[in-house]
């Protein structure tokens, strides 16, 4: 049995992407919001640093645009960046009204921008990060599902997970129904009962964040499989720059495995790396030293710890005023107590993880793609604001500009005609036997991509890496293909998908720039290279 829903506009993913072209849209009709788990579990929960735009008057428009661009190695879109940055203030100050409790100058009540208090991250030549302490994402997040909940227009759907999105391939009576591709939807898992429904609508908002775990060491939760990305890819849609993948230099590190983020701000307050024999090192690296962007520090620590043998480094924080530590970092504060650090006295053990997806689906400032009928916004996209590495702070700010934008877009208010939609071909038995299958090619995907397509890479290894990818993928897909749809084996297939476009994408470029460091070219050939790699 299955049913089908009715609405005008699908949202997939409830982080910030999702939540705010849900809000705005939901003033032109009515809005399902789907999320894997609960509103919460998504990497919008999970930002810590905060968000950045032009909020101080000795800061400028040029001066975040610059930033932007070179911490991108050049492969940002200016005009992007633009826009992107002249709409930060005034969306901000949306999400303030809409009650968001960033950390202010003094404890009044006056919410205005100019009282918000702002930190700095690499790359930054300015203070221009608004924060609420060390948990921006959650605070955000509360503002935004507070009006959700209370918006008679949203509907929402925890516990469902997007399979397909419904396009001509599901429909063959649809073929030349228009020229193009169409979305009209998207097939949905209730993860509880395991039954797929129809969720039918004239606009579907792809905003599934990024795909982190398709690395075994990552900051990410569990939800970021990359679902988006490989559903929008086997519909027919173009991924663009997906070799660019972020690690973040200071992730958490312990012998156990278990990992969390020590935010960038850490380093923004005074924070500084050291060796584990106390020496310091980023200052032979970049002239920004321990505030060089994210790529540039992520490379020099796993080029040190290679050189030495050695598993993490230092991130020292003892310098700075115990008050100002505790205050901005409480979060960070209360993990680190979890493993009995006391970041005012001890050195905090740090590695770098996979963080962040400057890849996605290609899509304009607008979210459109190359569906019809189908936005993308968020980590999921990429638009050309981040270029080759994310300027630190940049994608809540991306996300928050391109949803705003993609749900003003005049095509949200168009009539679209439906084809019949055939319900989802649904198989009885499934092979818990295989199931091995699943779990053990989970893990040795997140294995490889870590060995080999890590911070520093290979032509060999890639290869490597390719060719076991492709093996996964077959075995995975098989078991797809054969048995009842389940959470588990959906992303593990997506995971497949996407670590084979940025095996792929890493291959094409045959240089060295940004988060993609290749060993056999380790320079930028902008005469080559100075363009998007397109799957
Ligand atoms: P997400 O917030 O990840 O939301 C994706 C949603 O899609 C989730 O609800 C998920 O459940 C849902 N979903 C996924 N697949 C499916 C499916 N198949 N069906 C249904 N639902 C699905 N950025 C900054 O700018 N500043 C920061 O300080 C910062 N700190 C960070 C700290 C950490 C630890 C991490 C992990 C990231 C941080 N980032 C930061 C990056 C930033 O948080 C994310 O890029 C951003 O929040 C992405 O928002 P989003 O709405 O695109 O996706
Ligand atoms: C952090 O707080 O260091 C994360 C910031 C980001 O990913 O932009």
């Amino acid at each position: 049995m299955h049913t089908v829903k009715d609405f005008d506009f699908l949202v997939i993913g409830s982080g910030i992407a999702g939540l705010v072209y849900a809000l705005e849209v939901s003033k032109l009709g009515k809005v399902a919001v789907v999320t894997k788990r609960s509103l919460y579990d998504c990497n919008t929960d999970y930002a810590q640093g905060g968000i950045a735009a032009v909020l101080d008057e000795a800061d400028s428009f040029e001066h975040h645009l610059r930033d932007t661009y070179i911490a991108g190695a050049e492969l940002g879109k200016k005009q992007v960046i633009e826009r992107v940055i002249k709409e930060g203030p005034k969306l901000i100050q949306y999400l303030i009204d809409l009650g968001t409790d960033f950390t202010r100058l003094d404890n009044s009540y006056d919410k205005r921008l100019e009282n918000l208090s702002l930190t700095r991250e690499g790359g930054h030549s300015h203070r221009r990060v608004a924060y609420a302490a060390d948990s921006t994402g959650h605070q955000i997040m509360e503002a935004l599902i507070h009006n959700c909940r209370i918006n008679g227009n949203i509907e929402i759907y925890e516990n469902r997970i997007a399979i397909d999105l419904i396009t001509q391939h599901h429909i063959p009576q649809a073929e030349g129904f228009l020229p193009g591709i169409t979305c009209w939807g998207a097939y949905i898992l209730d993860t509880t009962t395991n039954q797929v429904d129809i969720f039918r609508a004239r606009k579907t908002m792809m905003a599934t964040g990024g795909a982190a775990q398709i690395y075994s060491h990552n900051t990410n939760p569990d939800i970021a499989t990359g679902d988006g990305m490989a559903m929008a890819r086997l519909a027919g849609a173009r991924l663009a720059n997906m070799e660019f993948v972020q690690f973040h230099p200071t992730a958490f590190w312990s012998p156990d495995g278990e990992t969390f983020l020590i935010s960038e701000a850490v380093r923004g307050e005074g924070a500084i790396l050291r060796l584990t024999d106390g020496s310091t090192f980023m200052e032979r690296y970049h002239e920004l030293g321990n505030l060089a962007p994210r790529d540039i520090v992520s490379r020099a620590i796993d080029a040190e710890l290679k050189r030495r043998g050695e598993k993490y480094c230092w991130l020292d924080a003892r310098d700075i005023d115990h008050d100002v530590l505790r205050r901005h970092f409480p979060y960070i504060d209360g993990r680190l107590r979890e493993y009995g650090i006391d970041f005012t006295k001890d050195p905090i053990p740090v590695a770098p993880a996979a963080h962040y997806f400057c890849g996605g689906v290609l899509s304009t400032i607008d979210g459109l793609t190359d569906i019809r009928n189908l936005f993308a916004a968020g980590e999921v996209a990429c638009t050309g604001l981040h270029g080759a590495n994310r300027l630190a702070s940049n994608s809540l700010l991306e996300a928050l500009v391109v949803a705003w934008h993609a749900a003003k877009h005049p095509s949200n208010s168009e009539p679209v005609d439906f084809p019949p939609i055939p319900p989802w071909h649904q198989l009885e038995d499934f092979n818990e036997n295989e199931w091995v299958i699943i779990s053990h090619n989970r893990e040795i995907l997140g294995t490889i991509m870590h060995g080999y397509v890590g911070i520093r890479r290979s032509r060999r290894l890639l290869k490597y890496a390719l060719s076991r990818l492709e093996n996964i993928y077959n075995e995975v897909n098989n078991f797809y293909q054969h048995n009842a749809v389940r959470k588990e084996v959906v992303e593990t297939r997506n995971m497949a998908v996407v670590a084979l476009a940025v095996i792929r994408s890493a291959l094409m470029r045959k240089e060295s720039r940004g988060a993609h460091f290749l060993i056999d070219a380790p320079e930028r050939d902008d005469l080559k290279y100075k363009l998007d790699t397109i799957i």
